[in-house]
This record gives C-alpha cells, structure tokens and sequence, in this order.
C-alpha cells in the first residue's frame, strides 16, 4: 500500500504540541510577570548601617520631613540626609553620644564618608518620577511609602506597580488633600473640616452646587469632597499616556 504522507508528518503533532505547549508557558510566564510586577519588593525591610528610628523622630521629637529629605519638595529626587544633618543633634558630647548604636555616624563625620545607606525605593531606569510634581498638588508621601511616621525601620510598604500609578492617575481625588497637610502622614479629611471652619464651608458649597451625595462626618466621603474640589480648583489632570512615565 503507498505510503501518502511523507515520512517527515509521523512526528507533525507531537511537534505542533511541543510549540503549542512552549507558546502557552510563555504566555502564562509573560503574564505573571507584567501582572504581579516584583510583588514580592513589599515588605522588603534591609538592615541599615544605624539602626535610625522614623517613629522616634518623626512622631515623638516632631521633626517635619523636610528636616532631612530637603529637596523632596523642589527636586525630582528625594535625597537621604548627609551625616551633617543628623549632627544637628547628635554631635560628640550630645544627644546620645556614647551609644553603640551612633558609632557609624561618628566614623562618617570624621571620615567624610558618607553612611552606607541601604536604598529601598528604586523605580527601573525606564521609568521617569518625580516627587516635587506630585507634593506640589496635595499627594502625600504616605500614598506611595505607606506610614513611615510610624516605622521604628522602614520598609517597602505599597508595591509602586505601574498599575498603582495609574490607578491614581485616574482618580487622582481619593488622594488630593490641602498643601499644608502632604507632610502630615496622620491626615484625615473629616476631622481636618471638623477643626477647620472656612474649609469646610467650602466643601459644603460645593457639594451643593454640584449635587453630590456625601457626608463630610465619613472620612472616605470628606476625602471624596475635598479631593473633587481640590483636583477642581488646581485643576488637576494627571497624564496616562506612556510617554509621561516613559521618556
Ligand atoms: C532626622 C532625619 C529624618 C526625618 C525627619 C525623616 N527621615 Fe526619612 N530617612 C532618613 C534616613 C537617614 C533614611 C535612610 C535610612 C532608613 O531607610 O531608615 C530615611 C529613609 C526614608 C525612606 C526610604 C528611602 C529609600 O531608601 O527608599 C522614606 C520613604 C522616608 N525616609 C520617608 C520619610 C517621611 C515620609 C518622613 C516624614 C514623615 C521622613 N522620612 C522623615 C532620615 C529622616
Ligand atoms: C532634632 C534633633 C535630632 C536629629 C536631627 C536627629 N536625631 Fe537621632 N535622636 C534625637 C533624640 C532626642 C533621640 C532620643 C534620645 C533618647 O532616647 O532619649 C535620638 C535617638 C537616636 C538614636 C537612638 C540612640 C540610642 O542608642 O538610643 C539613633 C540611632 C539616632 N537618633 C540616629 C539619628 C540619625 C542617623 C540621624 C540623622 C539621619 C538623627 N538621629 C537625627 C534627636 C535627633
Ligand atoms: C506618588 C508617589 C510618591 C510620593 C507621594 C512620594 N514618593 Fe518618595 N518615592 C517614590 C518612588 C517611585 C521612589 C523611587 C524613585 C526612583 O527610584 O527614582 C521614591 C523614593 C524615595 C526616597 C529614596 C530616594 C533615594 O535616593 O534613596 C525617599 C527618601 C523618598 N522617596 C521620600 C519621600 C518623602 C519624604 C515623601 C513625602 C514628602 C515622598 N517620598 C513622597 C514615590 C513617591
Ligand atoms: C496617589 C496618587 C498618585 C500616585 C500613586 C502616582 N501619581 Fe503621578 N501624579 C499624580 C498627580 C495628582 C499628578 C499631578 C497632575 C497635575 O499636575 O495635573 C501626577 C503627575 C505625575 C507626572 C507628571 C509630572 C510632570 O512633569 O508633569 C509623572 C511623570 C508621574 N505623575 C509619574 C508617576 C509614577 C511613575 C507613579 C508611580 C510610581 C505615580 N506617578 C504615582 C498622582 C499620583
Ligand atoms: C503613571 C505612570 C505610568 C504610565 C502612564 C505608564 N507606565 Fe508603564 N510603568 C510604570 C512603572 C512605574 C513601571 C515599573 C513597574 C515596576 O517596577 O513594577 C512601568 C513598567 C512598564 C513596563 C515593563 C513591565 C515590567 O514588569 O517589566 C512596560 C512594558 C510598560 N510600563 C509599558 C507602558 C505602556 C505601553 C504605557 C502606555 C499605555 C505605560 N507603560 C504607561 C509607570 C507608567
């Protein structure tokens, strides 16, 4: 009987399904990769050279935020403190100057070394950021970094995702509060219009005018109202396009 197939299709459909298979994994790979970008980044909590405290100097001492990271408000970049900063205080003879733990800072000011710091935010290269744009129209640094006022260590607490970007890019209003406020990681919307009188009149008016249904005593409703009227006022529009995060 003549053979009608060449000898070469015997294997055909063992090969289709090797590339079929292959096609699949590559798929599935693909998409875990680009849906759960570096997930695993949360809660990254590296051991830093002094065991420096946010909790103790931001909630307990009061220091503002800009008391270190200086430029976060007028640059892209927010910078980590030079050794001369935290030497304010601590100088030799001062607060806690005999302690183990402050050891590296004197090294570093007699040195001129700078503290090995260990980065813990890090956007890939392709990704353009920048937080001036961003404190400048009412976005706090506990959207993005969680509440570092209360870490006695920091660590990564949001994922920074391109789809987090994104999702405030849209609704940008959850997230919009007054300017005086974007250092205070402990701000809530409702009691800020409870002790603010003008405010909340105008949060008032303009859910009249615009006939929403919101209850400024609700902290998500208060935050919707002012975050409407705020991104309103400024006029804010954050971009979506590609280009805007990717130059
Ligand atoms: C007295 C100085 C000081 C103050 C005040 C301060 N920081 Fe810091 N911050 C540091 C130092 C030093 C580091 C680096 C060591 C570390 O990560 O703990 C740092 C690290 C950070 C990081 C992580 C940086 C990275 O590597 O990704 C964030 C985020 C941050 N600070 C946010 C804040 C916020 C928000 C406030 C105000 C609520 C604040 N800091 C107030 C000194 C300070
Ligand atoms: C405005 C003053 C001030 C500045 C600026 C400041 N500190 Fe402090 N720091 C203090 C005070 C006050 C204490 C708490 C002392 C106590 O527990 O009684 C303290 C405690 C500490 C401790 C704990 C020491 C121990 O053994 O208990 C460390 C570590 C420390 N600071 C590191 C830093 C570093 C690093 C910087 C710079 C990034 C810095 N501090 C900036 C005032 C300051
Ligand atoms: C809209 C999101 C967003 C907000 C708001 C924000 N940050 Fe960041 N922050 C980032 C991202 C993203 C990075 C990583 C940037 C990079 O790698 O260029 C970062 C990095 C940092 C770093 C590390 C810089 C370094 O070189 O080690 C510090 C410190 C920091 N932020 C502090 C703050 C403080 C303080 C505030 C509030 C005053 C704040 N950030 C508000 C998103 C934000
Ligand atoms: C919590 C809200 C929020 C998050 C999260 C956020 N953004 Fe934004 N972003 C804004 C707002 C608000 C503006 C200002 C828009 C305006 O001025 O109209 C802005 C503006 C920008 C701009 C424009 C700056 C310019 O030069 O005009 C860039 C770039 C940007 N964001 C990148 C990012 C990236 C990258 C991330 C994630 C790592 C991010 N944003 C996360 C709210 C957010
Ligand atoms: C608001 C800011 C923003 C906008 C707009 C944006 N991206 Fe991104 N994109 C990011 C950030 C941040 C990352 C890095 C995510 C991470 O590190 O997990 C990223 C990552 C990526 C990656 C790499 C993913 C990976 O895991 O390697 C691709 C591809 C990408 N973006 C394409 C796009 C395209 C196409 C658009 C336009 C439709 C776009 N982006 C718009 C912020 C943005």
């Amino acid at each position: 009987m003549a053979n009608y197939f060449p000898r070469w299709t015997n294997i055909l459909p063992l090969k289709i399904a090797i590339c079929i298979g292959a096609l699949a994994l590559g798929v599935v790979t693909a998409f875990t990769y680009y849906a759960t970008p570096k997930a695993q980044r949360v809660g990254y909590m590296p051991d830093q050279p002094i065991p420096y405290d946010h909790e103790l100097h931001v909630t307990q001492l009061g220091l503002d935020c800009r008391h270190c990271h200086s430029f976060v408000e007028k640059s892209g970049h927010a910078n980590i403190p030079t050794a001369n900063t935290c030497a304010n205080c601590h100088v030799k003879g001062g607060i806690k100057s005999d302690s183990e733990r402050l050891a590296p800072l004197f090294d570093a000011i007699e040195s001129g070394e700078p503290i090995k710091w260990v980065r813990i935010h890090k956007a890939p290269d392709y990704v353009f950021f920048d937080h001036s744009a961003h404190l400048g129209r009412g976005v706090s640094c506990v959207e993005c970094h969680g509440q570092v006022d209360e870490m006695p260590v920091v660590y990564h607490a949001k994922n920074l995702s391109m789809g987090m970007c994104i999702e405030c890019h849209r609704n940008p209003e959850e997230a919009l509060r007054p300017l005086e406020q974007v250092f205070n990681l402990k701000y809530d919307a409702a009691d800020y219009l409870k002790k603010n009188d003008t405010a909340a009149e105008q949060v008032a008016s303009y859910i009249k005018d615009k006939d929403l249904d919101l209850e400024l005593t609700n902290s998500d409703d208060a935050q919707r109202a002012m975050g409407l009227m705020l991104k309103d006022r400024w006029n804010v529009q954050p971009k979506e396009s590609c280009f805007t995060c990717h130059r």
